[in-house]
């Protein structure tokens, strides 16, 4: 059976990370997330986590050639059975320039880009709220901001490239994450 490759797409607290383990849990998909391998190497207190640290508490991108590296790394230390979950990656122009490429060099293909669409309010309401309690340095108002603004000026102009392509399919991101959930079922029994 060919494989079901995702890109989970929105702005940050957009529900990809919620979202996505819903669709590992239905679809036994593996889950590739930049975010959290980038926290994880903080946690190892890294190199790479001294280098990630510097940006991420910035709210800022680290360097393109850095993270298509550890995505391609990430990539070929996984099984991957059913599919895999791209969460947090691509975020550039020049990234999912190199995810087409790494990609191709395997035999592998996405399948789908979910978009999920919410209200900027309600992006900002969901992260300050976990950041009472996440312990992440990216979740505080400064940083929230700068994040959602690098998200317009650098991740969504991507967006167009993947409707252009028939792979981005929308999903209103508000509501309880079920009703989310379901809605994601359905563009996915229709690929
Ligand atoms: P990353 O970890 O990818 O963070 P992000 O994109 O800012 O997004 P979040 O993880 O905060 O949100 P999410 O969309 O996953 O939402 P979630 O499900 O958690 O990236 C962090 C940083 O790493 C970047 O800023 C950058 O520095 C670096 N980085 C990572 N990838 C990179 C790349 N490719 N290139 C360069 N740099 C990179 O939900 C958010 C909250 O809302 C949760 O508390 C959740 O419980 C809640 N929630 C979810 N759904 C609902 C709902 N329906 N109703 C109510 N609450 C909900
Ligand atoms: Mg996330």
């Amino acid at each position: 059976m060919e494989k079901l490759n995702i890109v989970i797409f929105g702005a940050p607290g957009s529900g990809k990370g919620t979202q996505s383990e819903k669709l590992i849990e239905k679809y036994g998909l593996t889950h590739i997330s930049t975010g959290d391998v980038l926290r994880k190497e903080i946690k190892n207190g890294s190199k790479l986590g001294k280098i990630a640290e510097e940006y991420i508490s910035k709210g800022q991108l680290l360097p393109d050639e850095l993270i298509v590296n550890i995505l391609a790394d990430t990539l070929d230390k996984c099984e991957i059975v059913k599919g895999v979950i791209f969460d947090g990656f691509p975020r550039t122009i020049p990234q999912a320039e190199a995810l087409k490429k790494v990609l191709s060099e395997r035999n592998m293909d996405i399948s789908v880009v979910l978009g999920l669409e919410v209200e900027e309010k309600e992006l900002i309401d969901r992260l300050l709220k976990r950041g009472a309690i996440s312990g992440r340095s990216d979740d505080n108002i400064e940083t929230i901001n700068k994040r959602l603004e690098v998200y317009h000026s650098q991740t969504d102009p991507l967006r167009e490239d993947y409707i252009k392509e028939g792979k981005y399919k929308p999903i209103t991101g508000d509501g309880t994450i079920d009703d989310i959930f379901e809605k994601i079922k359905k563009v996915i029994a229709l690929l």
